[in-house]
Formats: structure tokens, sequence, C-alpha cells
């Protein structure tokens, strides 16, 4: 057995180079702006949080970070065993091990456990446990439709009573521990319920966000094989109506044609969108939700669960092949979302709190659904565009719902002024630059709310490096410093750690709790993405910086992996999809800054030989793209290629492809090791044809 328990003999390793000790004295010399006193200007190098502010943080000062930090890293085992058995509810507790790792492919399998032998469940812990300790009317979920004026709310108790009722239905057509569930649901209250409910049986709920195409539905219903389907017939985005039954009837067809035939579509009928009797139907495989869930009991028992069993599956896009089914187990996904939610936003019972992002992504799993319900809170679910029917609707809701903690991608639309209710401002999804950083402070949070730039990963289950709000001065566009239990180190390419000042690959050391634990039925494919790069360290696919200060800087991808408005797409998809089209010899995509996408996507283009460029090819192999993965996977520019630019072994050589797409002719760097130097020059001279 190559798994190393670290519990009992800790290495010191050299954990403090991540370990901002030093910060204080540092930082004394920047130009700083204190919280709340004036808006934050370019000439500022730091914002510090206020008094008033630290004062009433749960993390209140830097000192206070780097003691809790430190026992998080000298004994996780403790620090995370203390929060686990304090703050949830075990049905029987783990055994003497609180965890165990091995992270490094020389001595043998990856494998990670946390809690293993504990018995627990997902749903009982947001909702039960809550409900027990006073919050059984407390508003949990706030619903604000497409259409403005239409909205619902749920308190803890009437949303236990539907999730149990769905459970109940579920485990009625067959649904038991460890089944898969397909869930293609648009920001409905339907979409946390179903979560909660396949949590509470144990089911494992896939989650496919709702502009994926039916292609793309088909190969994840193909892969893990659900019992069941669970949708909405349709649903407004916007001034559009998207009829979303249609695409999982086509997803269904094709997954049965690859031999995965579903038995059962549950389908919620979304009356503000399209009434029943103008969907298409499938008697015997279709049935309504409103006909059926209603009729069950209230009350469900909990399946009880290890803290090890798989508590959902979300797909991900990679640098190469097929979307990646990334598996997360129960406890220690359950005891991280919560832990970094309450922190990182500073979280108190009175906070009405909203996060944009849909629950088909990784941030509505863990922070839309999980680790706020986890801490009992009031959360609000919006379903429509965030400029529908004006740009103003963002904040028509902050307000209307004094919104307290607002957690968004810099990307999202928002414009004019400070809303009085904001507290904190959380922003993820990539990298946000210095002024926009200062924009989303100063105007939006009227200079007075801290920005929790949280830096994370579908893969990571939770926050890795973000702002505790009361407890950090902050640096406008950085992410600034672990979280607790969180050791992340910058390699060179050779996977040697670089000290101090310095730039490099991000990877991280030991294992946390909320890490993933397999990619589905693909176990080599995990260890060799993620743990074979940089033997010992788990490798995160970004790039990222550490100033002299200890403060870290996210710099984007350094795979082939890109990220549209939140939207993580693989280049190696959008190109598969383009070179499936007739007329389409070959495909090099790459990601390109966008003014409101923060990353657009910019295909090169080759067709096929006797093929001319004509604006209808393109807008074929757009549409191409759509159906094969979804309309947020659109090229936003097709560039024509007579040739792509590849070494002598064939190889395409992306990094010219980047600096023509961005337009900085003068960095191409050395094109002599091309096959055909010339190739260059052609594609410059049709770039803006
Ligand atoms: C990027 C989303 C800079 C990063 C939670 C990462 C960020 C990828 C940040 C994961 C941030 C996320 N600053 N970059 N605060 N947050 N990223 O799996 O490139 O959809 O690897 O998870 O988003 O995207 P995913």
């Amino acid at each position: 057995n190559h798994n190393h328990n670290h519990n009992h003999h800790f290495r010191h390793a050299d954990s403090t180079a991540s370990l901002p000790s030093s910060a204080v004295a540092k930082i004394s010399h920047l130009k700083a702006v204190v919280l709340g006193d004036a808006p934050a200007s370019e000439e500022d190098d730091v914002v510090l949080p206020s008094h008033e502010f630290s004062r009433q943080a749960l993390v209140p000062s830097q000192q206070k970070y780097l003691e809790m930090y430190k026992a998080s890293i000298e004994n996780p085992a403790g620090f995370w065993s203390g929060i686990a058995s304090s703050e949830f509810y075990w049905k029987q507790g783990w055994g003497d091990q609180v965890y165990s790792e091995n992270l490094d492919v020389r001595r043998g399998n990856i494998k990670i456990e946390w809690f293993k032998g504990g018995i627990t469940n997902v749903c009982y812990n947001c909702l039960d446990r809550n409900i027990d300790a006073g919050l059984a009317d407390k508003i949990a979920l706030y619903w604000e439709s497409n259409e403005p004026g239409f909205d619902a709310t749920l308190t803890y108790s009437q949303l236990l009573q539907r999730v149990c009722q769905l459970a109940n239905y579920l485990k009625s057509v067959g649904v038991r521990k460890g089944d898969a569930v397909v869930v293609y649901l648009p920001m409905l209250m339907e979409l946390p319920i179903t979560m909660l409910a396949c949590t509470r049986i144990g089911a494992v709920h896939s989650v496919v966000f709702a502009g994926f195409s039916s292609e793309s539905l088909a190969q994840r219903i193909v892969d893990c094989k659900p019992k069941v389907v669970i949708t909405c017939n349709a649903v407004k985005r916007g001034p559009k109506t998207i009829f979303l039954k249609d695409i999982v009837d086509a997803a269904l067809i094709d997954s049965a044609n690859k031999g995965i035939s579903v038995d059962v579509c549950l389908t919620y009928e979304n009356q503000l969108a399209l009434k029943r009797e103008k969907t298409k139907w499938k008697e015997g495989r279709d049935i309504w939700w409103e006909d059926v869930v209603p009729k069950y009991p209230t009350s469900c028992d909990v399946e009880w669960v290890d803290a090890e069993d798989p508590l959902f599956l979300l797909y991900t896009s990679g640098s190469t092949g097929k979307p990646k089914g990334v598996l997360h187990t129960t406890g220690g996904y359950m005891v991280y979302t919560a832990t970094t939610f309450k922190y990182a936003f500073d979280y108190k019972d009175s906070d009405v709190y909203w996060c944009t992002a849909d629950c088909g992504w990784i941030t509505g799993h863990s922070y839309v659904t999980y680790g706020p319900m986890l801490n009992g809170a009031t959360i609000l679910l919006y379903e429509g565009a965030p400029n529908y029917p004006d740009p103003g609707r963002c904040w028509d809701i902050v307000d209307k719902y004094k919104v307290t903690i607002f957690y968004t991608a810099p990307t999202l639309y928002v414009t004019r002024y400070s809303r009085k209710s904001l507290r904190v401002l959380g922003s993820v999804g990539e990298p946000i630059n210095p002024s926009a950083w200062r924009w989303f402070f100063n105007v939006v949070g009227g200079s007075r709310c801290p920005i929790s730039d949280t830096w994370w990963q579908t893969e990571t289950g939770g926050f890795m490096i973000t702002p505790l709000p009361g407890a950090w001065p902050q640096k406008p566009g950085s992410a600034t410093f672990p979280f607790f239990g969180v050791q992340p180190v910058i390699v060179d390419e050779k996977g040697v750690e670089l000290d101090g000042e310095c730039s490099g690959y991000l990877c991280v050391k030991s294992s946390w709790p909320g890490a993933f634990r397999t990619l589905y039925g693909d176990h080599e494919r995990y260890e060799t993405t993620y743990f074979k790069p940089f033997p010992g360290y788990y490798f995160t696919g970004d790039g990222c910086s550490r100033d002299k200060d200890g403060y870290h800087w996210l710099t984007g991808r350094v795979d082939d992996v890109i990220n549209v408005s939140g939207h993580r797409i693989g280049t190696a998809e959008v190109e598969s999809a383009l070179v499936s089209h007739p007329q389409c010899a070959e495909a090099a995509v790459v990601g390109v800054e966008h003014q409101v996408k923060g990353q657009g996507i910019y295909a090169f283009v080759t067709p096929v030989e006797g093929i001319s460029y004509s604006e209808e090819l393109r807008k074929s192999l757009i549409l191409t793209v759509r159906t094969q993965i979804g309309a947020f996977a659109a090229p936003d520019k097709i560039h024509w290629a007579p040739a792509l630019p590849k070494t002598r072994s064939g190889k395409i050589m992306r990094r010219i492809l980047r600096k023509i797409a961005a337009r900085q002719l003068d960095e191409l760097g050395d094109t002599s090791t091309l096959a055909d130097p010339g190739v260059v020059d052609q594609l410059i001279k049709l770039a803006d044809t």
C-alpha cells in the first residue's frame, strides 16, 4: 500500500514558502487606501480593510489568519476534524485516520480520502440540521424570474418538503444509492431542489449546463448512464424562449442510438415560458413533474452514506479529448465548501447572498447550492439574463432583495452605480485586471466593500486562493493568499519549486478536503492530466506569479483551455467540432482577449481542397460548433488559413497563432523552426478578411 498517512508524521517541508509571515512589514511602504475612505486610484497599491469591517469579521487580522493558516498546514487532520465534528452532523464518526493521501505518482496510485468511515448526508446537513437549529422559517431561496415582477420564495422547511417529495418520487422510479441522475435545468428553484433530492437518497447528480447542445448532453448521458433525466419544457432567457425539452429529446435519441436508453424523463412545466400543450411528448418515457412529484410525502428518510461515497459528477473541459467527469465525494466536499464560503465572504446569518453563476457549473454547485445552504444562508436565484430587460437589472435585483454579498464573474455586464445594501463582493472565473478591480470596487461597492477574488477550479471543489475580507490588505487584481489548508507552489518547467518573487506553473502540494477524487471511469486520465506533469504535486493548468510581498497573481491557463464569460472550454473540443464539418480540412483554436467575455474564441480554419472561403461557409462552421457543443462555444472569429504554422514534426505552433490572433505581430518570436515559414506571412495577410 503506497498511501501515506500524514496525520502522525507531518513533514514540515517548506510550507513557509507560501506562508506570508512577513507581509505585514513589507507592505507598510506601499501606498494604501482604507476601505470606505476614498475611491481606490491608480496610485494605490493596496486597499486596507477598515477597522469597522475587520472588527466584525470572522478573521479580523492578518495575524489571526496566519495563526489559523499555520495550524491548518502543520496539523491538517486536527484543523479539519475540529471543523468537521463541531459544525456538521455525522451519523457516525470517521476512523482514527482523518485523511490519507498519495499525490505522488512515483509512489503508486493517486489517492485522496477525507473522513473515510464517517457516515453523513449532505442534504441532511443543508436542511434538517439547519431546521433543527431554528431556521425552519428562514428564507432559504428567493427566486427571481427572467420577467421582472415574477418571483417566489421558499423557507428552509418548505424547501425540505419539496426536496423530500422529489426524493420519494425518484425512489419510486427505482433510483438508488450510487445511481446517476442527469439534470438539464435552467436556474429554477427546481434545480437546487433536484440536486438536494439526489443527495438525500445517495444518488449522484450530474448537472449539465442548459446551454449545452443536444450532442454534448448525449455525450454525458452515454458516459454516466443515468436512470432518470430531469429537465423542463422551456425557459426564457432575455427576450428569447429556449426549448430545452426538444434538446433533451434529441439527446435521448442520440444516446439510445449509442446503446444507452433512459426510461424516465421527468419534465417540469415552466409555465412562464411554455404551456404543456405545446410541448413535444413521448408517452411512457416523459412525465410531468407537476403531475407526480406533489403527490409524494413531504418527508423522506435520509440515505446515510460514507464520507467517500460520490456526491456528484460534473463534466468539464480539458486541453484534450472529450469532457472529463470530475467526481466529488461527500464528506470532504461538504466541509470544504461550507468553510470556504463562510470565511471568504465573512458570512453572517443576516446576509442575503447572490451568486450569479448557473448551477450547471462548479460555482453554482459549491457557491449557489451547497456552501451557502450548509451555512443556512438566504440565497437568491436569478433565472434570467443579467442585462434583461435593461443593463440595470442586476442592480434592481440587488435593491429588491437587499443583497449583501454579491459574487460574480468580472465579465458580467454591469453598469450604473453602487448599491447600499452590499457588504462584500466576490469575483471568480478569470484574472480580474487591476482597473476592472478598481471599477468593481469603486463603482459597484462604493469603495466600501472588500472584494474576494476567489481563485479555484471545478477540480478543487472550493476556493483555493482568496482574500479573507477582514484580514488582508488587498492588491487590486491579486487573489492574495491561500485558504486554510491549501499549499500553493509555483514551479518552473522542470517542476522545481520557486521561492520568493517568482513566476511559473501553479501547483498544489498535499490534499485538501474539497479536492476531486477521480475522473469518472478514467482514473488513469486523472493521474496523467493532473499528477504526472509535476510529480509530487497537483497541477492546476494555470500560470501564476508571486510578488515580493507574497501575493499571488493568476495569469491564466497555460494549457489549451479557455474561459469565455466564465464558461470553461477546451480548444480541442472546438477544433474537433470544426473539423467534423465536411468542408473543413484543419482547424486550430486559440483564446484571445475579449472586451466583454474576458476571452474570445479565435479559430484558424483551412478548408478542404477546392473549397474557397465564403461568408456562407463561415456561418455554417459556426453553426456546427453551436450544435455540437453549445452557443456559448461559437467562435468569435474565423481566420482563413491556407495552411497552419507547423514544426517539421508536424506540431501546430500555437504560440504563433496566439500572437497573430492578438495582432502582436512584432512578437511572433522565432519562426525559423517552422516547416514553412512563409505560412505566417500568408496568415497575416488574411487577418482581416
Ligand atoms: C480560471 C471556475 C483568475 C482559472 C471556478 C482556472 C481564475 C479556471 C479565477 C477554472 C480567478 C477561476 N482569477 N483565474 N479568481 N477563478 N479562474 O473549472 O484559469 O470553470 O483554472 O472553475 O478558471 O475554471 P472552472
